[in-house]
């Protein structure tokens, strides 16, 4: 089985003093209880080279950005670019959260290319997928998900899809407390391995880490980790407590 991997989603939380902090503490715990899992930090812009610069020095995690720009360079003010992240060693990036989805109209051809941007300044997508409550209970999930996968990510070759991880997100899970059970969960993640094995064959298939994401916390994860489609979570309000966080990467581990 491959090692877990375990993205924390910091959102737009914490000042600088308080991501040092939080960082450090981290990294602290992870020294000392060293899972073997594959540990992503996902800080919000500013705190990035302060992470880069401790991951380098400990080599503990990876770092990660929230988003990047669809644009390779130029006149886009306010924009951060994948070369400017990659620049700094990060690589993984989140694309296409629902909270950029809904706040910011990003639409499945915007995602594509920042998945896009991403790849060609290696960095690993972390492209997240997912319903709103509606659409599962209408029963349309699973339409939903195959398009948001099929229109972001199936014109990738080969070579570029091997470094996609895909999480999946369900809205409605989101900063709730109602998180999908491990069997709704596990539902969703097989289907998506199955749109990815009819695409890409089954070795990518089984490669693919597909994460889950939605309130997972220390309590509940051990239950969604052992499903055997879900390679890992993407955390977020859990993150922000490093005790919770790395009981997550190590139970993770197991
Ligand atoms: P949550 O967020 O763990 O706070 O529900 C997960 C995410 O949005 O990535």
């Amino acid at each position: 089985m491959k090692k877990k991997m375990v993205a924390g989603n910091w959102k737009m939380n914490t000042d600088f003093q308080e991501a040092e902090d939080l960082l450090y503490s981290i990294e602290d715990l992870l020294a000392d209880k060293g899972p073997d899992t594959n540990v992503v930090i996902c800080t919000p812009y500013p705190f990035l080279e302060l992470a880069t610069d401790r991951s380098s020095e400990t080599e503990l995690f990876a770092v990660g950005a929230q988003n990047v720009s669809s644009f390779e360079d130029g006149a886009y003010t306010g924009e951060v670019s994948a070369r400017m992240l990659d620049s700094i060693g990060v690589s993984y990036c989140i694309i296409g959260h629902s909270e950029r989805r809904k706040y910011f109209k990003e639409d499945n051809a915007t995602l594509a290319q920042k998945v896009k941007m991403a790849l060609k300044y290696d960095m690993a997508p972390i492209f997240c997928v997912g319903e709103v409550l509606e659409e599962r209970e209408a029963n349309r999930h699973f339409d939903v998900i195959r398009q948001q996968i099929e229109e972001s990510l199936f014109d990738l070759d080969d070579g570029d899809f091997e470094n996609v991880i895909i999480a999946y997100e369900p809205v409605w899970a989101i900063g709730t407390g109602k998180t999908a059970t491990p069997e709704q969960a596990e539902e969703v993640h097989a289907f998506i391995r199955s749109l990815v094995r009819e695409k890409y064959g089954d070795d990518m298939a089984e490669k693919l880490y597909i994460l889950y994401g939605g309130s997972c916390n220390a309590k509940n994860a051990a239950d969604l980790f052992a499903q055997l489609d879900v390679d890992g979570g993407l955390i977020g309000g859990a993150s922000l407590k490093a005790e919770d966080f790395v009981s997550i990467c190590v139970q993770a581990s197991k």
